[in-house]
């Protein structure tokens, strides 16, 4: 799984490291490993010179070697979660990063210190959902390479586009800033809704029916919600996790928007015992 990024190695980074992984991210577009050759007439630095900085870059885990067919090397996730970061830093959208608060399948989450708190959503788009993102969106290119760190910067693009659209009127994290795969948003201080004790469950079910309400007439169905994806503070509940929103002109979004409500439903029926009818409901929020 995902190393932790360090924010030393990012501060520290040779202005020659930067250049190699800066080199490689624009090579991997269309190589998915960039021979030897190439990198070393892109950059132009001396063998030694290169073979050096990429045996550190290689050490923190920011490039992998490949020998065979020929000498190759790619830029993996904290070699590109570097270059975002150093990016989000110049733009002083993130002074200092903090504690990381999720491992999730999709991402990993890091609290940040920006004007206010904030969080940084790494994405990191699985081979698996790669593929099936493939199929059932069909918003990634079918036939060019496409590497999982371009993957996940259209998943990232995807996740900012959903919450500039549904803020203010929809309660989510406000978006803040996104570059490459990394999606800036203001922090929800509380806990997820499956962890909650909620002392006003029906109020708060109807709270998030009228956010699930709200998007939909807005054109969006979250399409991956549960009581994982709902984060409650101070009595209020915020919607999150959008990369696999679909538009409601979607051939499969009433039924992928049936089993978010659904999801809800029975959430709230097992641990609090409110009882809802699926189809009222689903009347309710696409009315
Ligand atoms: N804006 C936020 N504020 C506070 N915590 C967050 C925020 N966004 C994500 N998290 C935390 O990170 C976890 C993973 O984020 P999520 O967007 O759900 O991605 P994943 O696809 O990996 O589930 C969440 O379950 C939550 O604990
Ligand atoms: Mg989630």
């Amino acid at each position: 799984m995902a190393m932790p990024i360090s924010a030393d190695q990012v501060r520290s980074l040779h202005p020659y490291e930067l250049r190699i992984l800066h080199t490689l991210e624009h090579l991997m577009k269309r190589y998915e490993w960039v021979p030897l050759d190439l990198l070393k007439s892109s950059t132009s630095f001396s063998e030694g010179e290169l073979a050096y900085r990429l045996s550190r870059l290689i050490k923190w885990d920011m490039v992998r070697y490949r020998k065979v067919p020929y000498e190759g090397y790619a830029l993996i996730f904290n070699g590109f979660d570097t270059l975002a970061l150093r990016t989000l830093s110049e733009r002083d959208t993130v002074k200092a990063l903090g504690s990381l608060i999720g491992i999730g399948k999709e991402s990993v989450v890091y609290e940040g210190l920006g004007l206010t708190s904030v969080v940084l959503k790494f994405h990191r788009v699985g081979q698996r959902s790669f593929q099936s993102a493939r199929i059932t969106r069909g918003y990634l290119p079918e036939e060019r390479h496409m590497p999982r760190i371009f993957a996940s910067v259209l998943s990232a693009e995807r996740e900012y586009l959903a919450l500039q659209t549904l803020h203010p009127q929809v309660q989510v994290p406000l978006p803040i800033d996104r570059n490459r795969h990394v999606v800036v948003m203001s922090l929800i201080h509380g806990v997820s809704l499956n962890r909650a004790d909620l002392l006003n469950p029906r109020e708060t079910l109807d709270e998030i029916l009228e956010n699930i309400h709200q998007s939909f007439s807005l054109g969006i169905v979250h399409a991956d919600l549960s009581e994982f994806n709902v984060l409650m503070e101070d009595g209020s509940s915020y919607l999150i996790d959008w990369p696999q929103w679909v538009e409601t002109s979607h051939p499969n979004a009433e039924a992928l928007l049936r089993r978010d409500v659904n999801n809800l439903l029975s959430f709230f029926q097992k641990k609090y015992t409110i009882e809802r009818s699926l189809e009222e409901t689903m009347g309710a929020v696409t009315g």
